[in-house]
């Protein structure tokens, strides 16, 4: 791809994930061309690592995407409910923002799957045949997301999870580290299935589950 065809990008928050997802697409530097980061904070450090500019606060950004012909990477992470991830969501849809949808060269998409915008697949992570995710779900560092899965928006896959082909997952759910959740099951929005649980059967909308096998933590 030309220097011209390179698509502008800013990335919204100046954080840990904002430092992963700016790895992934600097993993292949023909596709974006990165103008900096938004964060509320000055976050040095993140621009010291990156060699970044912070170019200013979310005002700043909304005003910046409504005159300027300019992607979006949502660079802010969530362990849990997707609160915070929603919150920019919203506020960016409503100025019309368009979504990269960020996939590590690294990483296996089928070719019969589908990504909506906003999506991010990280490194060595894959989604097999069929699996549709949506918009703003986050795939993280080698989980695995197998076949015909249906994932919501705002859902958080985290590293080293597996999900087991034809099961729902509902929007903004949360699949924390190294997880397993049984084929064809349907895990239910807002839950959050803790790291390392193998998950047998269906799980509640908002239920927190953890273990092996995965049981509801009590309120
Ligand atoms: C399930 C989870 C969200 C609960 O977090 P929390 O509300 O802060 O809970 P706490 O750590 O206070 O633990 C509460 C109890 O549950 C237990 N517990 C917590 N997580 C557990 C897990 N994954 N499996 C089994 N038990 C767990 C704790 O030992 C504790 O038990 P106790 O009351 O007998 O001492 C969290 O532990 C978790 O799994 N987070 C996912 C982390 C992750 O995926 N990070 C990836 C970032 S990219």
């Amino acid at each position: 791809m030309s220097e011209a065809a390179r698509r502008r990008l800013v990335i919204l928050g100046g954080g840990e994930h904002a430092r992963v997802v700016v790895e992934a697409i600097r993993a292949e530097p023909e596709a974006w061309d990165i103008l900096g980061f938004v964060d509320p904070e000055a976050r040095e450090e993140t621009a010291r690592a990156l060699r970044m500019n912070r170019l200013g606060d979310d005002e700043w950004a909304t005003q910046f995407i409504a005159r300027e012909d300019v992607w979006l990477a949502l660079g802010v992470g969530s362990v849990g409910p997707p609160t915070a991830r929603e919150a920019i969501v919203t506020r960016f849809d409503a100025k019309g923002a368009r979504w990269a949808t960020i996939i590590h060269p690294r990483a296996w998409i089928s070719p019969t799957a589908s990504v909506e915008p906003g999506g991010q697949v990280l490194v060595g992570a894959v989604v097999n045949a069929r699996a549709a995710l949506g918009a703003h779900t986050l795939v993280n560092s080698g989980a695995i997301v197998e076949h015909d899965v249906y994932v919501e928006p705002l859902v958080h896959i985290a590293p080293g999870a597996v999900i087991g082909g034809g099961t729902f997952i509902g929007k903004g759910a949360y699949l924390g580290l190294g997880c397993r959740v049984r084929d064809h099951i349907r895990v239910g929005r807002g839950a959050v299935v803790g790291m390392g649980a193998v998950v047998v059967a269906s799980v509640a909308d908002a239920e927190t589950v953890v273990g092996v096998p995965a049981r509801p933590v009590e309120k």
